[in-house]
């Protein structure tokens, strides 16, 4: 079993550490489209041309099972990947039915606009610039706190924070100091439960990954 995993860059190693942590298998493929960065201001149909674009890259290089790395691809094209590939296909997928209490879910534009309807304790920020200014600074968190601390400031006391977006993980310990009382969720761990599920019973000892 080789996992394939895709992302616009570095958000879903997050993603593949979880698989890797959850021991889901021996050999695993990477794909960072950096090329198509940011996935977040793209349209449903570029994006489903993306996934279906990286997706087939990764089977060729001999993934069998296929992983999006990444909410807004997953949003915009898992279904319609489903319809066009035979192989197991998973996604991470925003989940705001797990906030409670005064809310804050953090996503990318394009992941704003297909989201079902959240209820009112949960309010929406999309900080559009966010995942190219992780993917070019991080680990040097000086611009993305500089960019984030005027858009969190209204929701300095939000109890409950779900990170639509892989890539803004790396920013977690910045969005702490500006939201400390928020506790903080995200797909990953829950992504790799649901791929490790659907595997055979035996647990690789080792991983090895190709990027
Ligand atoms: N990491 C991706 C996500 O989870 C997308 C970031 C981007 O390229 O905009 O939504």
């Amino acid at each position: 079993m080789q996992i394939g995993v895709l992302d616009s860059g570095i958000g879903g190693l997050n993603v593949l550490a979880s698989l890797i942590k959850h021991r889901c298998g021996e050999k695993y493929l990477y794909l960072a489209d950096t090329r198509n960065l940011p996935y977040g201001d793209k349209s449903r149909e570029e994006l489903r041309e993306i996934a279906l674009a990286g997706v087939r890259k990764l089977i060729e290089a001999g993934a069998n099972l296929l992983v999006l790395g990444c909410n807004t691809l997953s949003i915009s094209a898992l279904d319609y990947l489903r319809k066009r590939v035979e192989l197991p296909l998973f996604g991470l997928s925003p989940r705001p039915e797990l906030l409670s209490g005064k809310s804050l879910m953090m996503v990318t534009p394009a992941t704003a606009l297909s989201l079902p309807r959240i209820e009112p304790n949960v309010s929406l920020l999309t900080p559009a610039r966010l995942a190219s200014l992780i993917e070019s600074d991080y680990p040097n968190q000086r611009r993305i706190k500089e960019y984030l601390t005027p858009l969190l400031l209204p929701y300095a006391d939000c109890e409950s924070l779900y990170l639509g977006c892989s890539h803004y993980l790396y920013a977690k310990e910045t969005i702490r100091s500006l939201l400390p009382r928020a506790k903080m969720q995200d797909g990953c761990d829950r992504l790799a439960a649901l791929v490790r599920a659907v595997l055979p019973p035996s647990q690789p000892k080792s991983a090895e990954v190709d990027f």
